[in-house]
C-alpha cells in the first residue's frame, strides 16, 4: 500500500488523468471528471501543455541549452524532457523536482538518461528554491546556461510577492544566457469555465491552484528578455502546424532569456 492518503486527489495524478495517464487513484480520477464537466477543453489543454513543453526543449536546445532544471515534473509520460533533450543533444543533463511521492517513485523507474548525459530526481518543494539549487548543482553546473523549466506549476504559488520570489533566486542563480520557459493557467481565457473549473479542483487537492492574467503571467518574465512571440497562449508558442496552433489550450506560455 502506498504510504500517503490516496482518499484524497493529488494534482499530480488528476494531471495523468486528464492526460489519460494510469497511475492515478478513485477520488483523482472523481476530480478529474468533475473538473471536466466544467471545462471539457481541459482535455486539449493539457494536452498543448506538453506539447509546448517538449517544442520549448526543442527550441533551448537548438539554441545550444545542454542543461534543464525541470520543476513540477510530473508523474513521467510521453516527450518528457529528457528525452526530448537527449534526442538532440545526447549529452544533455537534466534535473527534475516534483514534491510528489508518486511522481518520485515512477521518476526514479523512467527518467533514464541517455549514457552521455545526466538525469537526476530531486524530491522538493518549489516553495524552497535554496533546497531546489543545493541538490541541482551535484549535476548542473551553474557557470554554464541553464534552462528552468516551470510547465504548469507556477500557478500553485498563489501569492505575487512569493512568485516573484522564487523566479529571482531561481534566474539570481544562472549565469546570462541562461533561460525560463513557463506556462501558467490562464484567468483570462475561456475564462468562466476555467474559473468554476478551478474552484472545483481547489475543493479538495492540498495544492491550490491560482489562476492568472496574461499580465500577471508576464510579470514573472520580469527582468528578463522574452523571445518570441512573448508570452501567447501556450498552443500558439512557436507551433508546428495550424492545427496545434488552433487547439484550446486556457494556459499563457513564454519563454526568455536572462541577459
Ligand atoms: C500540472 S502538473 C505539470 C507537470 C509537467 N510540468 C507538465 O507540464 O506536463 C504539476 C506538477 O507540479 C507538481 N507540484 C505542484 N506543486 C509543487 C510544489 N510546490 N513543488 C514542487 N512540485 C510541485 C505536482 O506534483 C505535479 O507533478
Amino acid at each position: 500500500m502506498p504510504d500517503f492518503d490516496t482518499s484524497v486527489p493529488h494534482i499530480a495524478r488528476v494531471y495523468d488523468y486528464w492526460l489519460g495517464g494510469k497511475d492515478n487513484f478513485a477520488a483523482d480520477r472523481a476530480m478529474g471528471e468533475r473538473t471536466l464537466q466544467a471545462y471539457p477543453n481541459l482535455v486539449f489543454s493539457v494536452r498543448a501543455n506538453r506539447a509546448f513543453l517538449a517544442r520549448t526543449v526543442r527550441f533551448l536546445s537548438g539554441q545550444g541549452t545542454r542543461q534543464f532544471l525541470d520543476i513540477g515534473t510530473g508523474i513521467p509520460t510521453a516527450s518528457n524532457t529528457h528525452e526530448v533533450a537527449q534526442h538532440i543533444a545526447p549529452e544533455s543533463r537534466i534535473v527534475y523536482v516534483d514534491n510528489d511521492p508518486v511522481v518520485l517513485s515512477h521518476a526514479k523507474a523512467l527518467l533514464k538518461s541517455a549514457p552521455e548525459g545526466a538525469c537526476a530526481y530531486i524530491d522538493a518543494d518549489l516553495r524552497d528554491p535554496d533546497a531546489i539549487l543545493a541538490a541541482a548543482a551535484d549535476t548542473l553546473d551553474f557557470g554554464q546556461p541553464v534552462a528552468v523549466m516551470l510547465i504548469a506549476v507556477m500557478h500553485f504559488v498563489g501569492d505575487d510577492t512569493e512568485a516573484s520570489a522564487i523566479m529571482n533566486r531561481l534566474v539570481g542563480a544562472c549565469v546570462p544566457g541562461s533561460y525560463v520557459a513557463l506556462s501558467h493557467a490562464a484567468s483570462d481565457i475561456d475564462a468562466e469555465q476555467m474559473a468554476e473549473m478551478i474552484r472545483r479542483l481547489n475543493e479538495t487537492t492540498a495544492e491550490k491552484t491560482t489562476l492568472r492574467d496574461r499580465a500577471g503571467v508576464t510579470r514573472l518574465f520580469d527582468g528578463l528578455d522574452l523571445v518570441e512571440p512573448g508570452v501567447i497562449r501556450a498552443a500558439e508558442w512557436r507551433p508546428d502546424t495550424d492545427l496545434e496552433a488552433a487547439s484550446p489550450a486556457a494556459l499563457w506560455g513564454g519563454v526568455a532569456r536572462k541577459p
